[in-house]
């Protein structure tokens, strides 16, 4: 192996502080696709898996779904961590939600919301969604001029968003806010209490609590939403399992934020850092539709999720052995430059953006990307129609979490339009 590779690469690619540093990060992962693409890693507080870095070896191994399953092992948990939760709950699967499962309940499971989020069907809520971005801009304006992006805007209307989906009521906003802060920001203090397991199983059982009340609601008042399609759905006939309900509504509720709000800052973020990207936007805003494939592309929310081999296998040249683990490195497939031309220049009218694997690929395709595809493009085209002179008033900082993660922090300066 070269010596470029830091020695202790295998803590680095582990550790949430990586992930709060975005340079250390794209360093360390650069070197990996170069000098070892798929990378055997040993952490001493982590059971072993292979580093999957380059964008065609995660693209190869996400298709293959026969051989390269979900379950048991989805994300980054360490060995302390995964005991603790088998001694509560008899599993090392947190939830058994529908990235744990494999077919065929995750065709059958899947196929329930399926359509709900299906492209045509999400534009059903273009003009909530419009309404909600408007008063989000409004909302910024009477901040005076400058706001914690991140923490005063972005952080609260793809939660808003999800709200709506699931169809409740706004006043639980903060509650879910906090929970689902606790769930991935758990390994920072700041956001998420810092106690990693402890503080996910915690808020996901106030999570299942809260969700068992909407679901008795749903089965005498139904609605057009989401939890009317969970509190009543069946499977070859019979109820689905209270279990498997959580677990759904969990994964929406949680996965339907946290990742939204880190494309919306960071994309904000890459707009003000780079002055002639933002221009272009402004002089002609049909390329915003396209621009939200190159924030996500840049910002890549998720840093990874870990697929299991069934059989013997090769990845990107190397032996895998049935049972061995993998872990997709999104963020760094997505700035491979064997993908992408010149990967680590953000332009907002990129040509390959859409290529980008930040919502995954194959059968597990993030199920909400059109509905976090509908809601950036909606809330750029109001911030670029109304408000000018964006800039930064301080340091941006980001959540050191090794699983979703994005800024925590970006203060800016900014003049709305219509004043002088
Ligand atoms: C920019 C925003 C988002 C990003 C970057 C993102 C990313 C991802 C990724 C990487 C996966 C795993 C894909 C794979 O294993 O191949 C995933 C799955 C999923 N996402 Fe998202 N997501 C986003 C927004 C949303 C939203 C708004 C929702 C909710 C409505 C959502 C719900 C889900 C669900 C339910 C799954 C599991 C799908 C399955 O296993 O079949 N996500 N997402």
């Amino acid at each position: 192996m070269s010596q470029t590779l830091a020695r202790n690469i295998d803590d680095i690619i582990t550790d949430p502080k990586t992930y709060g540093d975005e340079h250390a990060y794209h360093a360390a992962f650069a070197a990996l696709r170069r000098e070892d693409p798929v990378h055997w890693t040993d952490p001493p507080d982590y059971r072993p898996f292979w580093a999957v870095t380059r964008h065609a070896d995660i693209m190869a191994v996400e298709l293959n779904a026969a051989n390269f399953l979900n379950d048991p092992r989805q994300f980054l948990v360490t060995i302390a961590d995964e005991d603790m939760l088998f001694e509560q709950t008899g599993s090392r699967n947190f939830a058994r939600n529908l990235v744990a499962m494999d077919n065929p309940d995750h065709r059958a499971y899947r196929a329930l919301t399926a359509s709900w989020f299906g492209a045509k069907s999400v534009r059903n809520l273009e003009e909530e969604i419009t309404a909600l971005a408007r008063e989000t801009v409004d909302r910024m304006i009477e901040m005076g001029g400058a706001c914690d992006f991140a923490k005063d805007i972005a952080a609260w209307y793809p939660l808003r968003t999800i709200m709506i989906v699931l169809g409740a009521p706004r006043e639980d906003e903060p509650l879910m806010l906090a929970l689902s802060q606790k769930i991935f920001g758990n390994t920072d203090a700041e956001t998420g209490g810092g106690d990693g397991m402890a503080s996910m199983v915690e808020a996901s059982n106030a999570f299942n609590a809260y969700f068992s009340k909407i679901t008795a609601d749903r089965r005498t008042n139904p609605q057009n939403d989401v939890a009317t399609i969970l509190a009543t759905a069946t499977i070859d006939g019979e109820p689905i399992g209270e279990a498997e309900r959580h677990a759904y509504y969990l994964i929406i509720a949680a996965a339907g934020h946290d990742t939204t709000s880190s494309a919306i800052s960071g994309g904000l973020l890459a707009l003000i850092q780079n002055p002639a990207e933002m221009a272009k936007l402004r002089a002609d805003p049909s390329l915003i539709a396209g621009a939200v494939d190159e924030f996500i592309r840049w910002t890549t929310p998720v840093k990874h999720f870990f697929r299991t081999a069934v059989s013997d296998c090769e990845v990107g040249g190397k032996q895998v052995r049935a049972g061995d683990n993998l872990m997709m490195c999104y963020p760094s497939g997505n700035r491979d430059d064997a993908a992408f031309d010149a990967p680590f220049e953000f332009r907002v009218d990129r040509a390959d953006a859409k290529k980008h694997i930040a919502f995954g690929y194959g059968p597990h395709l993030c199920l909400g990307n059109a509905l976090a595809k509908l809601e950036i493009r909606i809330l750029f085209t109001e911030i670029l129609a109304r408000i000018d002179d964006i800039e930064l008033a301080g340091q941006p900082a980001w959540v050191e979490a090794n699983f979703v993660s994005g800024l925590k922090r970006l203060p800016i300066r900014f003049r709305p339009k219509d004043r002088a």
